[in-house]
This record gives structure tokens, C-alpha cells and sequence, in this order.
């Protein structure tokens, strides 16, 4: 009889295909036997004739992987079964469908318009922005009433996707726990609550014993890479993984009091004297960022305050005018004991100065009764990078240049989770969450900044080493 068998989970991969959560997770590690659980779990329902489902790879070359694979596993355990290459469809004997699909681009996932799946799997989740995710909830609908509904997906920690899938899955709740949310629902005039839950089941290379046995190399080679990607791809750590840009970011308890080898650290106050420089990124289907900083006697630079405005984690905005952020900074800034009553300095990228289609965003929040004033930052990308690595820096004795209130929590939580980009590789990826990075690299390069530098280091600080 056994030789009989195409395919078995195994122990891990089971788990994964029992879970009853509306969205699963599977992996955070290298080899696991992520494609394999994804590609074998969208047969359960190919008996029906309307059953429909869709397999996402990021690009077309990297889906060609798991077609391959699909081939080696379908074609002997449905010897009727038919795939159609042009279409990256596989046609059942029922009727049913899989298709095989990539979403190089936002748009993209216009392909999927009008289409329904029961069954949408993301391989390799890290690659594909929330957006993206998000979007294709709205392509999962029944066929058939009873049909089952659901969406999968494999990750490895890293990648521009990093930072939302960590902050949906891995975060909130221990792996195997589930992860619980309501969604308001206003129908007939009544609000209805509807929960969703998910969960993460990680697996690393040491639960896939077939590529143990087949492959033992595999598990040296991943032992051999640089320290922070073998941790992410061997041991499936979600702190640590390559393409991050600030390796340096601690956000240790312990330095909260004292600030040592910590950047997050408790609140702390300063002479009234010293201004406070707000450094501002505007955006309306993005999140709009603003940050508060303070510059100490002895050039050490605080966050004190943050406003976000958006889904932290999706990375989308919540669609406010420039005279709604403005209103939203006065009030702010006249009721933060830390804020109010000091000097303040507007710093913000220099692209809400443009008036070529109309009248500029940064003249909408100059008006009464609001007030808000900005200069143009410098968007010297490169620089402020560097600036933000210096600052970071600790000296001997743990002392950093830059310090974030600990109720700064999405730069605390945005900062750590950067990636560089594919295409400008010294650069951070302007697809991910970057905007208090980008409100912060506008207050860092700011001149009163660079001159407390100078008085503070005997070296000028150019010219800059890469890192
Ligand atoms: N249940 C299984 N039975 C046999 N081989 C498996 C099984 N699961 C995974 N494999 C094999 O292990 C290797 C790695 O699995 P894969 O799913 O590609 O891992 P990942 O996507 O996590 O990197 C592949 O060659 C795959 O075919
Ligand atoms: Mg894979």
C-alpha cells in the first residue's frame, strides 16, 4: 500500500492543514516544507465542480517553482487532471480549478477583479505588501454555500513584508495561540460583530524530514550564511534577518531608566529653553507621520512624541486633509506638558511645498486657526541615512546619539523592521512603513543639528562611510 502514497503531511505540516482559523500562517523558517503544505492543501475541495483556488507567488520565475512541484504531486494523484500552461490553471475532473498566479505589482491584482476563490494561499507572504494581502479578502467568496473559505500563507522572516507580517501573526500571541479580532459591521442600521481569527504554526528546516534525509547539505548551507540570516532561516527568528538596515536599533528594558545600550527609554523632561524641532511626512493613502524631537544641552537628540496617521502594520493611511493634520498638531502641541509653551520648529519633506497643482499642502496648514509652519527638509536620502546610523551608534559606555520616548511606539516599531531595496541597495525600500524614518531623516538633517554634531565631535562628520 505504501507505495501507493504521492503525499503525506508530515507531523508539522499536519498541524498546519488541521488548523480551523480563517487565516494560517506556516513557517518563518527556510525548507520547512512551506510550498509543499500550500500546494497539497488547496486539493480539499477539488471534488466539487465550482471549487476554485489560487496559489500567489510575488513573480512569474518564482512560480514556476511551485508549478513544477504541483506537476510532480497532481498529475500522479489526479491522472485526469489537466493543466493548462498558458493559463497557469489546473482543471479537475469535477470541474474544479487551481490556478497559479504571481502579483509582481499593485496592480496586479486587478487580474483577480471579479474572480472568486475559496481557497487564496500566499507563498512566501514577506514578499507582498498588506495591501496587497488585504486586497485579495475581497476575492474570497463561496461558490457553493458550504463550501469552505479560507486564506493560507508560508513566510520566512525578511523581505518587505516583514514588518506587517510580524506585527499580524507573530506579535500579538505565542505560535499555535489564536489570534482573535472583531470587525464592526454597520447592516440595517445595526452595528454587527463579526470575528476572524488566525495563527501562526512555525516549522523550520528540522521538521521536514524528507529533505533531512534527502538533502542533509541543505541544513549546512543554512548554517553557513551570516550570522542574522541564519538565524531568521534556520531558527525561523523574527528579530533578525537580512536586508534590515538598522541592525544597531535596542529596544532593551533594562536602559529604560539610564538609556544605556537602549534607544527606547523613559520619559524624561528639559529646561524650558530648549525648542523642539517637528519633523512631518505627509501622506493620505499612506499614513502621514509627524515626530517631535528635542536636541539636549549636550547635542543628544529625544523623540518625545509621535502622531501617525494609519493602520500601523497595513501601511495605509487614514485619508486626512492637510487642514485635519494641522488641527491635530495645534492640539497636540498646546496640550503636551512636554510640548507646550516652547519654541517650535516645523522641518517636513519638501514635496508638500509643491504648488504645481494648486495650492501646496504645506500653505493648507499655515491658515488660521491652525498655524502650522513648515521649512523644506533636506531629502538628501543617502545622508539622512547616515545620519540616523551615527546617531544610533553607542559609545563606550552605551550612550547613544538619539533616544525614543517609549510612547513612541510606531517608530519604535517601524524603525527596526526597514529593508534595503533591490534596486537602489544602499538605499531603505520606500515600499515599507518608512515614513517617521523619513520624518526623522528631515530633523537629522536639519543645520542646527548638524552643527551640535560638530561642536560635539572634534571630527566633522563628512565624509560619510557607507556601511
Ligand atoms: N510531506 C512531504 N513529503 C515529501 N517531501 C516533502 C514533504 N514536504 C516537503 N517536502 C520536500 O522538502 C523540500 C522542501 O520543501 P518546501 O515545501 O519546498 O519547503 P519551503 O517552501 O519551506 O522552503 C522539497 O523538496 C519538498 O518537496
Ligand atoms: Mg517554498
Amino acid at each position: 500500500m505504501k507505495n501507493n502514497i504521492i503525499w503525506q503531511p508530515q507531523p508539522k505540516q499536519a498541524i498546519f492543514q488541521s488548523r480551523k482559523e480563517y487565516e494560517v500562517l506556516y513557517g518563518g523558517a527556510a525548507g520547512g516544507g512551506k510550498s509543499d503544505a500550500l500546494i497539497t492543501e488547496a486539493l480539499r475541495q477539488v471534488h466539487r465542480p465550482n471549487y476554485r483556488a489560487l496559489i500567489l507567488r510575488k513573480t512569474v520565475p518564482q512560480l514556476r517553482e511551485i508549478i513544477d512541484r504541483s506537476q510532480q504531486i497532481y498529475g500522479p494523484a489526479f491522472p485526469k487532471a489537466v493543466y493548462k500552461s498558458v493559463e497557469h490553471v489546473w482543471i479537475f475532473e469535477s470541474g474544479a480549478k487551481i490556478y497559479f498566479g504571481s502579483m509582481n505589482h499593485i496592480s496586479d491584482r486587478f487580474k483577480y477583479q471579479g474572480s472568486r476563490f475559496e481557497y487564496i494561499a500566499f507563498d512566501e507572504l514577506t514578499h507582498f505588501t498588506a495591501e496587497e494581502y488585504f486586497y485579495m479578502f475581497s476575492r474570497n467568496r463561496p461558490g457553493d454555500k458550504d463550501m469552505q473559505i479560507y486564506i493560507r500563507a508560508s513566510a520566512n522572516p525578511g523581505g518587505i513584508g516583514h514588518s506587517w507580517v510580524k506585527a499580524r501573526f507573530i506579535d500579538p500571541a505565542p505560535p499555535l495561540s489564536p489570534i482573535i479580532s472583531n470587525v464592526d459591521v454597520m447592516h440595517e442600521g445595526k452595528v454587527q460583530t463579526l470575528q476572524r481569527s488566525r495563527v501562526f504554526v512555525p516549522s523550520t528546516v528540522f521538521d521536514n524530514e524528507a529533505l533531512m534525509k534527502n538533502a542533509p547539505m541543505y541544513v549546512a548551507s543554512l548554517a553557513m550564511l551570516p550570522e542574522a540570516e541564519k538565524q531568521a532561516l534556520l531558527y525561523g527568528d523574527w528579530n533578525s534577518f537580512q536586508g534590515q538596515v538598522f541592525k544597531e536599533f535596542r529596544d532593551n528594558k533594562a536602559g529604560y531608566s539610564n538609556g544605556i545600550n537602549s534607544h527606547v527609554i523613559d520619559e524624561i523632561s528639559f529646561p524650558a529653553n530648549l525648542p523642539v524641532y517637528r519633523g512631518f511626512d505627509f501622506g493620505y493613502t499612506r499614513p502621514y507621520a509627524v515626530g517631535w524631537f528635542i536636541v539636549d544641552e549636550n547635542g543628544t537628540i529625544y523623540m518625545a512624541n509621535e502622531l501617525y496617521g494609519g493602520d500601523g502594520g497595513k501601511n495605509i493611511g487614514n485619508k486626512n486633509s492637510p487642514v485635519e493634520i494641522a488641527a491635530q498638531i495645534r492640539e497636540i502641541e498646546k496640550s503636551s506638558p512636554i510640548l507646550k509653551n516652547r519654541q517650535i520648529i516645523g522641518v517636513a519633506d519638501p514635496s508638500i511645498f509643491d504648488e504645481s497643482r494648486g495650492e501646496s499642502i504645506a500653505r493648507m496648514m499655515e491658515y488660521s486657526p491652525n498655524f502650522i509652519y513648515f521649512t523644506k527638509g533636506d531629502n538628501t536620502r543617502l545622508a539622512g541615512k547616515m545620519q540616523v546610523h551615527n546617531r544610533l551608534k553607542f559609545n563606550k559606555e552605551g550612550r547613544a546619539g538619539l533616544y525614543f520616548f517609549k510612547n513612541c511606539k510606531n517608530m519604535i516599531r517601524t524603525l527596526p523592521n526597514l529593508v534595503y531595496s533591490n534596486s537602489r541597495v544602499e538605499d531603505v525600500d520606500t515600499e515599507g512603513e518608512d515614513h517617521l524614518y523619513d520624518v526623522l531623516r528631515y530633523v537629522l538633517m536639519q543645520k542646527p543639528l548638524a552643527n551640535f554634531i560638530k561642536t560635539r565631535d572634534t571630527k566633522p562628520l563628512l565624509p560619510l562611510e557607507l556601511m
